[in-house]
């Protein structure tokens, strides 16, 4: 069964699917996106995703391409046709094709919206239960980093830099110190007095939607929540640390920057928790 692709409109080969030259997202990366993941074919969070692409397209001034109750629809039909039970949809929706200016295209350009599905791959159970490396590496992006936007070459670089180094992830940290996310993941730590903590969603960082489920569940598992910046050398000291994004889920993390993490294995907390959510996922 070959894959199929929605691009402005139409549903596709996903070989031929293709956007013009001078598609904006390909020109200034002006443009926004999102992951959504899917079992038996139903969205996982889709409101919520679906929220946060309203508001990045908000705040770059990016008209939304259809209503929302057309969106899920394209969505739900993207999935019929591709007979992909588990995945990932990626949406991206960019300012459109125009003639090459910086400026914003006169009011009348529609936004391109392209999607595409593609099987998970999830994290290996073996990763899951050994837990994985990360390193540290400068946060050098824009400083909008909480807008989805498809501008992601400091997040490539430094996934990048990862694999080179033989980690999983880059936790990325700012001029003060302070960790604020991994590449494409939220980054969490347990301080030995039992603190769970995560960087607070400001400007610094992308408000991930398995951050805000993970959140939510460990309020209601009664454990300490600190929304709060920490630093890198408060998290090598930390008792535990984990990872948390829709297509890893949670992800405990037992080395930074080649030391131990704790006792160098999958803590209690970010057991309980990738549990937790494995059981809201699978409902
Ligand atoms: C920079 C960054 N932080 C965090 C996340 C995790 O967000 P979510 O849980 O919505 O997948 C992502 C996901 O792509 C990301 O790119």
């Amino acid at each position: 069964m070959p894959r199929v692709a929605y691009v402005n409109g139409q549903y596709v080969a996903f070989h031929q699917a293709a956007v013009h030259v001078e598609d904006r997202g390909y020109q200034f990366a002006d443009g926004v996106y999102e992951v959504i993941a899917f079992r038996r074919r139903q969205p996982i969070d889709e409101a919520a995703h679906l929220d946060r692409l309203q508001r990045s397209l908000a705040e770059l001034s990016i008209k939304p391409p259809m209503a929302r109750r057309a969106l899920q629809l394209v969505i739900r039909r993207l999935l019929a046709r591709n007979r992909i039970d588990d995945g990932i949809l990626y949406l991206q929706v960019t300012r459109g094709v125009a003639r090459r200016d910086h400026g914003f295209p006169n009011a009348g350009t529609p936004p391109s919206l392209v999607m595409t599905v593609r099987r998970s791959r999830p994290v290996p159970p073996a990763t899951m239960a050994a837990g994985v490396a990360v390193i540290t590496i400068p946060d050098m992006r824009w400083k909008r980093p909480d807008i989805k936007a498809i501008g992601l070459l400091p997040n490539v670089l430094g996934k990048e830099a990862a694999r080179q180094a033989g980690a999983y992830e880059a936790w990325m940290v700012d001029a003060e110190g302070h960790v604020t996310e991994g590449t494409s993941t939220n980054a969490w730590i347990v301080t030995r007095s039992g603190e769970l903590v995560t960087s607070p969603a400001d400007h610094s960082i992308l408000d991930g939607v398995t951050r805000r489920t993970v959140l939510r569940l460990a309020t209601a598992a009664g454990l300490t929540v600190r929304e709060r910046h920490f630093s890198v050398v408060e998290a090598k000291a930390a008792a535990e640390a984990f990872l948390t994004s829709t297509t890893s889920y949670v992800l405990a993390v037992v080395s930074i920057d080649g030391a131990p993490v704790g006792d160098g294995r999958p803590g209690r907390v970010a057991l309980q928790l990738r549990h937790a959510y494995e059981a809201g996922v699978a409902a």
